[in-house]
């Protein structure tokens, strides 16, 4: 089985627990996350944008906010459970309406180069199995001028605070997922994935490889999830 039909897997099956799971375990602050990000992607009213591996819509939500009135947002998944709770999402939270949902794959991006005014992915990267490919795929469909905005997990580093995290992440997270979606596997692959990706600063140095300029990152809640922003020239 590749990567892939893992991954999708994973996300067909956690689908209804996905969102509750994730304010549980990020102690809500996943929301916060996502707003943070929004705002560093510098979106004005009638902006058009991408939302990579946009799952059950709630970063893509936050981003049709940003961009309405006249904007246009388009979430991308390639899980058709985790697209079918955003459709959901969307119908019932305005401005819902400005969101379009497509089936497709993160590392083909059925888009025209320079389409987009910003192209954002939200803890969606790590779960790629080239995150290099990822980030080009996504400067590619940005026009000059425009933003690529990930969020995602990172690594903290200041001590006991890193302790108590990577003792919480790697034996309790597990523990609560199996909790709270009755099967070992999905929740046990998360903290896997965090060990696979990189550390900030090189994702950091894959912006700057693809010639994202400014690339800064911010790290949150004492760097456990970082934003990274990159300007393609
Ligand atoms: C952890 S969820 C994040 C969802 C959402 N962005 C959020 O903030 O909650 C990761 C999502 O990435 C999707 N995904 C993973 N690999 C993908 C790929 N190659 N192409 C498209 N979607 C992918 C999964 O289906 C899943 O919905």
């Amino acid at each position: 089985m590749t990567k892939e039909e893992y991954v999708r897997g994973i996300f067909n099956n956690i689908a209804p627990r996905y969102d509750l799971l994730n304010t549980v375990l990020s102690f809500n602050r996943d929301r916060g996350w996502r707003r943070f990000a929004v705002a560093r992607a510098g979106l004005v009213p009638g902006d058009k944008v991408l939302d990579v591996c946009c799952g059950t819509g709630m970063l893509a939500l936050e981003l049709a906010r940003a961009v309405n009135p006249g904007g246009q947002v388009i979430g991308l998944d390639f899980a058709p459970a985790m697209l079918q709770i955003a459709r959901r999402r969307l119908a019932a939270s305005p401005p819902g309406h400005l969101v379009q949902l497509v089936e497709g794959n993160a590392l083909e991006l059925p888009f025209a180069d320079n389409t987009f005014d910003c192209a954002t992915v939200a803890f969606g990267l790590r779960n790629l199995p080239d995150i290099k490919r990822g980030l080009a795929e996504m400067r590619r469909v940005v026009r000059p001028g425009g933003r690529v905005v990930s969020l995602e997990l990172a690594k903290p580093s200041r001590p006991i605070f890193k302790q108590l995290y990577y003792f919480y992440f790697d034996h309790l997270v597990p523990f609560i997922g199996r909790l709270g979606i009755g099967i070992d596997g999905p929740y046990s692959y998360l903290p896997r994935s965090l060990k696979g990706y990189p550390h900030q600063e090189e994702v950091l140095q894959y912006f700057r490889d693809l010639d994202l300029e400014g690339a800064p990152y911010y790290e949150l809640t004492g760097g456990i999830v970082a934003v990274h922003v990159g300007i393609k020239k």
